[in-house]
């Protein structure tokens, strides 16, 4: 192992989520399930897998029902024992965080992904750490920030997941310019966050996993407002290309925006259908449905 190794992860989970109103009236947005399990879990999942031990989520008002979701349920846990459910219990085990693994930080103004990420800066202190966005849920045989973090060990420097998109869609992501294509590692040149239409280096969008070097948060500090007035995560990431690398990283998996209702309607279709105690049921309603739209044409 070259570099420090990447045990820090920041969730930024303060967004208003105001795409899924009303739901997100009452729950959080990241609390919202796929299938059975609520977007965070996903996100959770995956930096376990890759191997982090501290977790810092960056909260807003109105999301102490995800406080809650990662604490012990003492009642719950001995009604389930009572009546042996002991399965039950086992699939509680994924929502249990030691104590001390798991940091709750607020931001108490909506400033943008950057400024978020900025809050959790005194946690994070001289390491590199990892950001995890949970509406982007990615299904991959190896989690994705596993793939990233293995690539991570051998470059150093600053890693973002990165996806071919539509043209028409890149106005959506921060995109990257690229210097050197090496195929699965990119070496970025320029890095845009929300490039007007038409105006995108590239159409290689970043996806919401980075690994990060302290020195971002040292950016995020006196980084001015970007696009749409909010402090960018994208632009303190840009400073560093020419100081430091910045690599892109195409990883093998299929992402889902659940930030959008078409995204998260995707999702659950795909996990549901991915789930062998579904699969039969759900699979043959969805190709009723499917036969019915052809005959309605
Ligand atoms: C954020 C980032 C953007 C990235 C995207 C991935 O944007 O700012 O660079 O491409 O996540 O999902 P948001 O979707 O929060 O507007």
């Amino acid at each position: 192992m070259k570099h420090k190794k990447v045990t820090k992860a920041v969730f930024p989970v303060a967004g208003l989520g105001t795409r899924f109103l009303p739901a997100t009236k009452s729950i959080p947005k990241e609390i919202m399930t796929l299938v059975d399990r609520p977007l965070i879990q996903y996100a959770i999942d995956e930096a376990r897998a890759a191997g982090i031990k501290e977790f810092i989520f960056v909260t807003s008002r109105g999301k102490s029902a995800l406080e809650d979701y990662f604490d012990v349920a003492p009642e719950l846990e001995s009604a389930l024992r009572k009546s042996g459910k002991d399965h039950l219990l086992e699939i509680l085990k994924d929502t249990n965080m030691d104590s001390g693994a798991i940091a709750y930080i607020r931001q108490n103004r909506p400033q943008g992904l950057g400024h978020a990420v900025w809050c959790a800066r005194r946690l994070i202190g001289d390491e590199p750490f990892a950001v995890l966005l949970p509406d982007d849920v990615i299904a991959a045989e190896k989690s994705c920030l596993q793939q990233m973090i293995e690539a991570y060990a051998e470059t150093g420097g600053n890693m973002v997941a990165a996806m071919e998109v539509a043209p028409e869609k890149a106005s959506s992501y921060g995109v990257l310019d690229i210097a050197n294509d090496m195929g699965t590692i990119v070496e970025a040149k320029g890095m845009v966050e929300k490039p007007p239409l038409g105006t995108a280096p590239s159409n290689l969008a970043v996806i919401g996993r980075y690994i990060l070097s302290p020195q971002v948060m040292i950016n995020l500090n006196k980084i001015k407002q970007g696009v749409g007035g909010e402090i960018q995560l994208t632009d303190a990431i840009a400073e560093e290309i020419g100081k430091g690398k910045v690599y892109g990283y195409r990883f093998r998996g299929q992402r889902y925006d659940c930030g959008s209702k078409a995204g998260f309607l995707q999702a659950t279709v795909a996990f549901g259908l991915a789930r062998p105690d579904l699969r039969e049921e759900f699979g043959a309603y969805l190709n009723d449905m499917v036969a019915l739209q052809k005959a309605a044409q």
